[in-house]
This record gives structure tokens, C-alpha cells and sequence, in this order.
């Protein structure tokens, strides 16, 4: 299973993406969080802001929508060129739909789930699915402290998805840093999102080489 590191920029210097977006031309993806004020409270940036980035980013960009009314916006984010758009399965209407949309435009489809939104409503909709994203904090804010509380979802789904023969991958965010990356490893997941722990470092590029290295570890474990 690859491991894949994808900072988030959303505690970064939002009057220098471009500067911001260089520092982690070694990690596998740029996790950008659309906030709208309405199903987060918190409000960061949308479209045209992510057009910028897509076209300034040295990785491919992994757009994570915090926002109503999914099915009507995450298309464009397809469309425009994200290589990855996650939506929430708690505003989704139309969770199939909108995945079958994305994947159409190119996109690889996820759907993300706040922490007390349980799995096992969605497992029968992993097929449709590119990757599933198991929040370990709630949506809104970097920085906060991992939700240790997350890790037996995280591995129910991982053994499902295995079970099911699929190649779906099991994303983290919240929280991720050196003292947490190697539990949420272990519990199965592949793809770490990590803000504070990158962009709060003297050297981010050193950071997501150390988070890239402690979760390879615990996967050889
Ligand atoms: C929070 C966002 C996260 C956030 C993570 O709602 O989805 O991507 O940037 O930040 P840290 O890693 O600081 O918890
Ligand atoms: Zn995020």
C-alpha cells in the first residue's frame, strides 16, 4: 500500500502560496481545504483561488470541500483540475452521483466523514470511491489535537475495503504530526494530511520527509 504525504496549506501564508506551494514540492499531493461558513465555521477560499494554485502547485492538488451542497459545487473542482476532490458525506445528496461525476471528469472521488459520522452506512459505497477521508479532528481549524478516538474507524474501514478487494485509500486529517502519523498507520490508514505539523516546522520539506519515513515504518511493522 503507498504511502502518500499531502500537507495541508491551510495554515500557511495565504499571501504567498506560491512560496508556500514550493516548500512541498517532495510531498505527494497539496491538500487545499475549501471552507464556506456554513457546514464549518470557517471561511478560507474557493475556486478561483484554487484555479491559482493548480496552476502555481508543483504536486497535484487534493481539494477537501467543507462545504453545502456538494453536488453542486465539487464538480468544478474536478473540471478545473484537482487531481483528487473530497466532499463530505454528511452534506452529499447524492454521494454516488456526485463520485460517478467527479471520476468522469478525471478526478479520483472522495468522501470524507466528521468524527461522529460512522463508517458503515458508506461500505457499501466503496466502489465507487477512490478514498475515503476519516477526519481525526472536527472540520474547521488546523491545529487541533488528534482524535485518538478515530483510530478503530480508521480500521474497520481499512479491513472492509480489504475484504472487499478494492483499492480504496484511507485518508487521515487532523492532527497528523510525528507523535500521531505512526498510530493512524497502523490502524490502516495510507494517505496523511498534515498542516501545522509541516508549515509550523523550521524545514517543511525535512518535516514531510520524517512523517513520509515514520509511516513506512509502522507500515513494515
Ligand atoms: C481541518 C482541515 C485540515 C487542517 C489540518 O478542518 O481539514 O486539513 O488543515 O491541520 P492540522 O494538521 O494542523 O490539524
Ligand atoms: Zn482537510
Amino acid at each position: 500500500m503507498s504511502i502518500l504525504i499531502a500537507p495541508s496549506i491551510l495554515n500557511s501564508d495565504f499571501a504567498d502560496l506560491r512560496g508556500e506551494l514550493a516548500k512541498i514540492a517532495g510531498a505527494d499531493y497539496a491538500h487545499v481545504d475549501v471552507m464556506d461558513n456554513h457546514f464549518v465555521p470557517n471561511l478560507t477560499l474557493g475556486l478561483p483561488v484554487v484555479e491559482s494554485i493548480l496552476r502555481t502547485s508543483p504536486v497535484p492538488v487534493d481539494a477537501h470541500l467543507m462545504i453545502e451542497d456538494p453536488d453542486r459545487w465539487a464538480p468544478a473542482y474536478a473540471e478545473a483540475g484537482c487531481a483528487s476532490v473530497t466532499f463530505h458525506a454528511e452534506a452529499a445528496v447524492a454521494p454516488v452521483r456526485l463520485a460517478r461525476e467527479l471520476r468522469n471528469q478525471g478526478a479520483r472521488a472522495g468522501l470524507a466523514l466528521r468524527p461522529a459520522t460512522p463508517v458503515e452506512p458508506y461500505l457499501d459505497l466503496l466502489p465507487e470511491l477512490d478514498m475515503l477521508l476519516v477526519m481525526t479532528v472536527e472540520p474547521g481549524f488546523g491545529g487541533q489535537p488528534f482524535l485518538d478516538a478515530m483510530l478503530p474507524k480508521i480500521t474497520r474501514a481499512r479491513r472492509a475495503i480489504s475484504a472487499a478487494g478494492l483499492d480504496v485509500w484511507v485518508q487521515v486529517d487532523g492532527g497528523v504530526s510525528r507523535a500521531t502519523i505512526e498510530r493512524a498507520a497502523d490502524a490502516g490508514a495510507n494517505v496523511f494530511v498534515a498542516g501545522s505539523a509541516v508549515y509550523k516546522a523550521d524545514d517543511a520539506a525535512a518535516e514531510v520527509d520524517a512523517l513520509r519515513e515514520l509511516a513506512a515504518q509502522a507500515h513494515r511493522h
